[in-house]
């Protein structure tokens, strides 16, 4: 069987759910919106269907998929043990953005998790994703629906234009919620937080005080600490410069920086805060407004869009943008700016 020609984009209506389920039953791959961003969904029962979201991406086999059901009967079959830190966080924080890596039974193929003995699992909060899972009656196994290492999709179009002809259908929900992927969490030893999310560390704090926060900034001279945490992640295809510090001199070397760069002919973009925009006066470059840095459900929102539209036309050669607190969502935020920057970070 070859590759399906045409993509179509349908709004997320009963119909439309109806027909990504029995794809999805019939095992095809089908993208459709979460409260974080859009995922590419298949029966994480069957191998055959999870291959075809690793070959649609482009997606190195060592890097697991998350499972996403709707109802907590589901989790049995998925997991083969949930410790009672787990069941706590479950009651507190599902459905929603946190995903928890748990032990895997054999039911779930070793190619969904990479052939490791965990799985992360988790249940969304929207209800799209919700309504799809029930459908189809099987557990879905999702990645983020971009291709490999691209920034991860927030509306339909982000999809189709990724995976346009890879796919069979994507279900339009509209624009996410959160804007950033879920947070994961690692419960087999001592709580680890293996990516920072939707939920906060200082929202997980007050149910595990000791959690630790893993720095995801491997590279190849280090040992992977967990599977899919490559340090080139989410990036456009703009280089990006990151510049992190106290916030007005982070506003002078943004400006500085573009000001010199502009001088020597170059296509100069701006990543800012309203607040930043309101004092960055270069008509000649391309800067892009997140909302205000007192909002960072905002700016998470709006980020991996804003990070896209500079792939769009007028293109710019440098793309200057600032870091943001480790605090809150700011962790997130931060993380996968860091992530589009492949560390290309000035402290200043
Ligand atoms: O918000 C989200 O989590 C989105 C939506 C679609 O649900 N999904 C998502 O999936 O971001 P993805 O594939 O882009 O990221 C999954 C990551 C892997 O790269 C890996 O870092 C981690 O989850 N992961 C999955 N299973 C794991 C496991 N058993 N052990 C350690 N890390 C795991
Ligand atoms: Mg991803």
């Amino acid at each position: 069987m070859g590759e399906p020609a045409l993509t179509r984009i349908l709004p997320a209506d009963q119909p439309s759910i109806a027909q990504a389920a029995a794809l999805i039953r019939a095992g095809e791959v089908v993208a459709f919106p979460t409260e974080t961003v859009y995922g590419l969904g298949a029966n994480a029962l069957d191998a055959a269907a999870v291959a075809k979201i690793f070959a649609a991406k482009g997606r190195p086999s060592n890097d697991p998929l998350i499972v996403h059901i709707a109802d907590l009967d589901q989790l049995a079959l998925i997991a083969k043990h949930v410790p009672d830190s787990a069941a706590v966080l479950i009651e507190a924080f599902w459905a929603g953005p946190l995903t928890l890596i748990l032990p895997r039974t054999a039911a779930i193929p070793s190619l969904v998790s990479a052939g490791l003995p965990t799985v992360g699992v988790r249940m969304p909060a929207h209800p799209v994703a919700q309504a799809l899972i029930r459908a189809a009656g099987v557990p879905i196994a999702a990645p983020s629906a971009n291709r490999f290492a691209h920034t991860s999709p927030t509306t339909a179009q982000h999809v189709y234009d990724d995976l346009n002809g890879t796919i069979p259908l994507i279900l339009d929900g509209g624009a996410t919620h959160y804007g950033v992927e879920s947070t994961i969490l690692d419960l087999s030893g001592t709580p680890r937080l293996l990516r920072p999310g939707g939920i906060t560390a200082e929202e997980l704090r007050f149910w595990l005080p000791d959690l630790q926060i893993v720095e995801r900034h491997n590279d190849d001279a280090q040992p992977m600490i967990a599977p899919g945490m490559l340090l080139k992640h989410y990036a456009p295809t703009v280089p990006l410069t990151l510049f992190e510090g106290e916030p007005s001199a982070v506003r002078q070397a943004l400006r500085d920086r573009a000001e010199a760069l502009l001088a020597a002919g170059q296509r100069v973009g701006l990543l800012l805060t309203a607040e930043d925009a309101a004092e960055i006066d270069l008509p000649t470059a391309r800067i892009v407004s997140l909302g205000s840095q007192s909002d960072l459900p905002t700016i998470a929102r709006h980020l991996y869009s804003a990070l896209r539209s500079f792939e769009q036309p007028p293109l710019v050669d440098h793309l200057l943008a600032r870091s943001f607190p480790a605090q809150g969502l700011g962790l997130a935020i931060r993380d996968r700016l860091m992530r589009a920057a492949a560390g290309h970070m000035e402290i200043v």
